[in-house]
């Protein structure tokens, strides 16, 4: 690094030489001795930045990442951003009294924050997210009363979260996400009135969540997710958040009740409670939140029916209150949700049947329905129309009727599941046309075929990698040997208790990826063709 007694003496002779600099040389000596002392510190540099570009033979104004006030020509920013730089912050970074936006994300400075940096009285932006500080996280950031914006974000800080963090006055943003950060939140965060998005998810937080004593219409966004959060959603957090846009409270331990007040938050656009144990019926209140855009409520203890006032809920995106014990009816008019791209109802206790029209939502990608006690039958015609979806979940219902043919339509299906269900009729000869199809499961069902004529089709879904269609027992027929034309991918084929005569196809043997061949309970011929013998996990033994 060179040394800079040697070139603090040379800059001094050159200020002193050059007539029409205006400021005290000692005060620009400051402010470019706490960057040498910086540069000193980057232990590692691979973009040759600093070394080649942070020079005493020019004003540290020009150096890269660095602007001066107009007028005093001291640093008033710093932003190393991106650089890739390997080093510690020094004490002497304290002494650039004219700074307000300090930004270094994405590097790699590590070790603690120096206290030094508290004298930054004027520093209204500090931005030292993705790096690798470590210790707590110091409890003097509260007396840096200009801040503004305090991102903290993915390093590896400890500790609580300082109470005096409450005492900035102007603080807009607090990114604290993604480190490992316990202890309670306190309860001076929801007394500063200036904040308007707070970010703690992925930490390990503990304890409750503080109330919100009073309005504080700037707040927009509280991000509290992955932590491990108890008690109740404070009730008074919907009274006093009239401009409240997002709530990530998912992965938390929280419990008891959505609060009825929730309706208040009129700008609400995300709602995320997923993962908790949170119970109680879901608030009709939610219906009057017309700007919501994504309500996930899943992996909860949620009860009683779904409101039927969700289907006013014409921007929503995302509904998943999966894995909950909601009973009723689906909402009959659910078809008016047009720009829903994820539907998911599954694992609850939900009875009647499927309003036809979900599948006439093209904006669908996933639509999950399974484990539930739905009945009645499927639209049977071609008149719906399900473009982007992927995914699709019916089993563990109590569907009844004809195999729903408009599915051959959705061509970029990679999952169906329909298993454990009451279909009945032919499975389609057409199911080809899914190319992207990975897994399709039919296991269990009335289902018929004739002489199974929908795996030649089937053989054109490269990707297929599990096949299940075991259990239909009116299926009958021998298996054809262009079984041993489907891809490598598959891994499993499932056919047992279908009635299925004669011979083991040798051709099976072909497919090299095959881990699980499932055949047991039909009437097929005792000899097993040697190369499936060979297989890993054949479960299945002729009868
Ligand atoms: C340092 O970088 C700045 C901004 O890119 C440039 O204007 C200046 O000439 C560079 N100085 C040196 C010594 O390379
Ligand atoms: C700047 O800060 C350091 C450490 O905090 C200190 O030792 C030094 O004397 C200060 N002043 C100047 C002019 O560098
Ligand atoms: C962190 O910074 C590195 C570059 O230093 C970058 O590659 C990475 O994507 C950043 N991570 C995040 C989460 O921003
Ligand atoms: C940090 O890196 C990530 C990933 O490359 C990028 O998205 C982000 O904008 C960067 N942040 C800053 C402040 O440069
Ligand atoms: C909130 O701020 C008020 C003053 O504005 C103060 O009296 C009170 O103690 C603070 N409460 C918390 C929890 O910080
Ligand atoms: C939550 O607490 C459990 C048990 O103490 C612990 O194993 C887990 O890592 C914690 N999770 C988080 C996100 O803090
Ligand atoms: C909620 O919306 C319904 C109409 O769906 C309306 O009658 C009711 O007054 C609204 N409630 C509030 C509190 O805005
Ligand atoms: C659903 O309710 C039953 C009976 O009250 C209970 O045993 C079960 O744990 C509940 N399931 C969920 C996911 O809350
Ligand atoms: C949907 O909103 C309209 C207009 O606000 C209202 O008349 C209707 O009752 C609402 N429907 C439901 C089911 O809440
Ligand atoms: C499905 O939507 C299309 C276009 O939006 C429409 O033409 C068709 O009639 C709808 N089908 C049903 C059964 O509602
Ligand atoms: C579904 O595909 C068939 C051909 O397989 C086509 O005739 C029909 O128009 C398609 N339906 C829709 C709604 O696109
Ligand atoms: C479907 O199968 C079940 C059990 O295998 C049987 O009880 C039922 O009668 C069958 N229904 C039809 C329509 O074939």
């Amino acid at each position: 690094m060179g040394n800079i007694f040697f070139n603090l003496a040379l800059l001094i002779i050159f200020h002193f030489c050059v007539a029409t600099f205006s400021v005290k040389p000692t005060i620009i000596l400051t402010d470019q001795s706490a960057l040498l002392a910086l540069k000193d510190n980057v232990i590692q540099d691979p973009k040759n930045i600093l070394a080649a570009n942070w020079s005493v033979s020019t004003s540290v104004c020009n150096w890269i990442g660095v602007s001066c006030g107009s007028k005093h020509r001291r640093i008033i920013a710093l932003d190393l951003s991106g650089l890739e730089l390997v080093g510690t912050l020094p004490p002497n970074l304290g002494n650039l009294s004219f700074l307000s936006l300090q930004d270094i994300t994405n590097n790699s400075f590590h070790g603690r924050l120096p206290v030094q940096l508290s004298k930054l009285r004027p520093l209204e932006i500090m931005n030292l997210g993705n790096n690798s500080f470590s210790g707590e996280i110091p409890s003097w950031l509260g007396s840096l009363t200009e801040l503004r914006s305090l991102l903290l974000y993915h390093n590896d800080f400890k500790g609580s979260i300082p109470f005096s963090l409450g005492f900035l006055p102007k603080l807009e943003i607090l990114s604290l996400y993604k480190n490992k950060i316990s202890g309670s939140i306190p309860s001076s965060i929801f007394n500063i009135s200036s904040l308007q998005e707070i970010y703690v998810r992925n930490n390990m937080l503990f304890g409750s969540i503080p109330s919100v004593p009073r309005d504080l219409p700037s707040l927009q966004l509280i991000d509290f997710t992955f932590n491990n959060l108890t008690g109740h959603i404070p009730k008074d957090i919907f009274d006093h958040l009239p401009n409240l846009k997002q709530l990530h409270l998912s992965f938390n331990l929280l419990s008891g009740n959505v609060p009825a007040s929730l309706f208040k938050c009129k700008e609400l656009q995300i709602l995320s409670l997923s993962y908790n144990h949170l119970q109680g019926s879901l608030p009709v209140g939610i219906g009057n939140l017309s700007l919501l855009r994504f309500l996930d409520i899943g992996q909860n203890h949620f009860e009683g029916g779904i409101p039927e006032q969700i289907v006013n809920l014409t921007l929503l995106k995302g509904f998943d209150c999966g894995h909950n014990n909601f009973t009723g009816t689906i909402p009959n008019q659910i078809g008016n949700l047009k720009n829903l791209q994820y539907l998911v109802l599954g694992f609850n206790n939900i009875v009647g049947s499927i309003p036809p029209a979900i599948f006439n939502i093209s904006t669908l990608y996933q639509i999950g329905l399974d484990k539930n006690q739905f009945s009645g039958s499927l639209p049977s015609n071609m008149d719906f129309w399900l473009p982007n979806l992927e995914e699709l979940y019916l089993s563990a219902n109590q569907l009844a009727g004809p195999f729903p043919v408009f599915i051959s339509n959705a061509s970029q299906l990679s999952l169906l599941d329909m298993a454990y269900n009451y279909f009945s009729g032919s499975i389609p000869e057409n199911l080809g046309n899914l190319r992207n199809l990975i897994f399709f499961n039919l296991a269990v069902n009335n289902l018929t075929s004739s002489g199974m004529s929908f795996l030649s089709s089937l053989t054109n879904c490269r990707d297929l990698e599990t096949l299940d269609f075991g259990g239909n027992t009116l299926i009958g027929g021998t298996l054809p040997s262009l079984v041993g034309n489907f891809s490598d991918s598959l891994v499993e084929f499932s056919a047992y208790c279908c009635n299925i005569m004669g011979s083991i196809p040798s051709e099976i043997g072909n497919l090299s990826g095959l881990i699980n061949i499932e055949l047991a309970g039909n009437k097929l011929a005792r000899t097993i063709p040697t190369t499936i013998g060979a297989l890993k996990a054949l479960q299945s033994a002729p009868q």
